[in-house]
């Protein structure tokens, strides 16, 4: 017997059923909650997708995926027999009119053979350019007016521009109602984005130096060493800023910045975050050049292995000029930042696989001390990592043992790994679609918010084609461009070390 409520009888179908995300990230977190014991005691999980499987073979293909990308890919087949029962495929294409009377009728086979009426969940998980045709044929379904219980999930992206964003949005709100609609950024699914409010608001330390008056700068960082992964398709028509800055990193930033919550109601902390988007100081699109900076990774080696660069990554142009690396400063014009900079960088084939975010303290004076004490002084910092593994880090001054005064500074490290474990992103995200808690998604002003942000660096790199790329190695931390950007305020970038 489960010790926690779980979520009400749910039929979940899948859009882009035999992609690569369903396949790595989504079916794994279904399973992952059904042996966590988190699954609703009646549910159904229906993939759609165009290509042709019988429910076996679709099965057999999703226990794959789950052997090789589960966090518990040793206990894959252990629940596997009860739970792939709930599972089937629908052929269909998502194009046709015609065979959405499909979906309505597993809707009602449902509800006949649980007696009651399911939440009615779509997840899109599709090229972003279906998304609006898919939408408007499921706004025509009888169940979309069912407000309270059908639900539409959508993947990032969520528009390729301010523009599309918008008219997305548009079109939603035209068929369904807010409350319905879940725009996806994973990144607020991660347990240790959920720990910056905790951090942040359940403590007494920080929230009063958690300030201009105490606070030099803030660095954010998402960095991979991956390339684009056989996405090339895709990234072509991303690139760094949109793919990462617009959504995730933006996100970070909130969680940093926000004011104090009043409650975690939903609206309050999504309130709370575009307050902060819409502070962020709009770039002129002619001052670009000192606010962000781009980059493409070139052929090289990464760990020992060579690696193509970008432009030879399959289904990308050989001349292409998407940049697979940003970094940019952004100020938010408000009581608590004004003048505070935030730095954000993230890209491609860079030399570790860390986000991080680093809130660095100004100095405390050092008058009192002897000029040889304060040789090593370092400021107090605080750094917070997302991942690898979820770490908070606080750096302060000691004094060295002996009879002289002389100090160091030392951290006091808190890293939950031994004693916690952690569900995945997704599996957060999937459990409160089912329950029905909007929390940890994008309300559709947040999405448009983020969008006004990057607008001008878009529109300033689409007008000026970069001219020097690929400029920078793989294993490398990006563009010597991306070290001057922040040189130019006397800093450099915080390297994290994995302890
Ligand atoms: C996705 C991007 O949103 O996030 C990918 O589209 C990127 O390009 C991924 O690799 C990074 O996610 P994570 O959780 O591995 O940091």
């Amino acid at each position: 017997m489960a010790t926690h409520k779980k979520p009400p009888a749910s039929l979940i179908f899948i859009f882009g059923g035999s992609g690569d995300l369903n396949y790595r990230k989504l079916s794994p977190a279904l399973y992952n909650l059904f042996i966590d014991d988190w699954m609703p005691e009646k549910f159904g999980i229906v993939g759609i997708g165009r290509s042709p499987y019988n429910d076996d073979d679709y099965r057999v293909r999703l226990l794959n995926g789950i052997k090789q990308f589960s966090r518990r890919k040793d206990e894959a087949d252990s629940q596997w027999g009860e739970f792939s029962k709930h599972v089937s495929y629908l052929q269909m294409d998502a194009e046709k009119d015609n065979d959405y009377s499909k979906i309505g009728d597993l809707v009602k086979a449902k509800e006949a053979e649980i007696g009651e009426h399911p939440n009615v969940i779509f997840y899109l998980s599709v090229a972003p350019q279906l998304m609006p045709d898919i939408a408007k044929k499921l706004g025509a379904l009888n169940i979309s007016s069912e407000t309270s219980t059908t639900r539409l999930v959508f993947e990032k992206p969520f528009g390729h521009d301010l523009k599309s964003a918008h008219e997305l949005n548009q079109l939603l709100m035209s068929m369904f109602k807010e409350e319905q609609i879940y725009r996806i950024d994973h990144y607020l699914g991660k347990e240790s984005v959920q720990n910056i409010l905790s951090l942040r608001f359940a403590n007494a330390l920080f929230e009063p130096i958690w300030n201009r008056n105490y606070i030099e700068h803030v660095q954010i960082t998402a960095a991979e060493t991956v390339g684009v992964e056989g996405r090339g398709g895709y990234y072509e028509q991303s690139g760094a800023l949109r793919d990462m800055i617009q959504n995730h990193i933006l996100q970070l930033m909130c969680m940093i910045a926000m004011e104090a919550p009043v409650s975690f109601d939903a609206n309050e902390i999504r309130n709370k975050k575009v307050d902060v988007l819409n502070a962020v100081r709009r770039i002129n699109k002619e001052d670009v050049n000192q606010f962000a900076v781009r980059g493409q990774y070139g052929e090289g080696w990464m760990k020992g292995e060579k690696v193509p660069g970008y432009k030879q990554e399959k289904s990308v142009s050989p001349q292409s000029s998407v940049e697979t690396f940003a970094a940019a400063k952004f100020y938010i014009d408000n009581w608590r930042w004004q003048d505070v900079p935030f730095y954000v960088r993230t890209g491609k084939r860079l030399n570790q696989k860390a986000s991080n975010i680093t809130v660095q303290f100004k100095k405390a004076p050092s008058f009192a001390f002897p000029p040889e004490a304060a040789e090593s002084w370092r400021a107090n910092r605080l750094t917070i990592s997302i991942q690898p593994e979820m770490e908070v880090r606080l750096r302060f001054q000691a004094k060295k043992a002996g009879q002289s005064m002389s100090l160091s500074p030392v951290e006091m490290i808190y890293n939950p790994k031994d004693n916690e474990v952690e569900p995945e992103a997704y599996e957060t995200l999937l459990l409160d679609v089912m329950e029905g808690n909007p929390t940890l998604f994008m309300r559709a002003d947040q999405v448009e918010a983020a969008w006004k942000i990057v607008m001008p660096i878009l529109e300033a790199w689409e007008s000026r084609a970069p001219g020097n790329f690929p400029n920078y190695s793989p294993d490398s931390w990006g563009p010597e461009d991306a070290d001057a950007l922040i040189a130019k305020d006397g800093l450099n970038w915080i390297t994290i070390q994995p302890s």
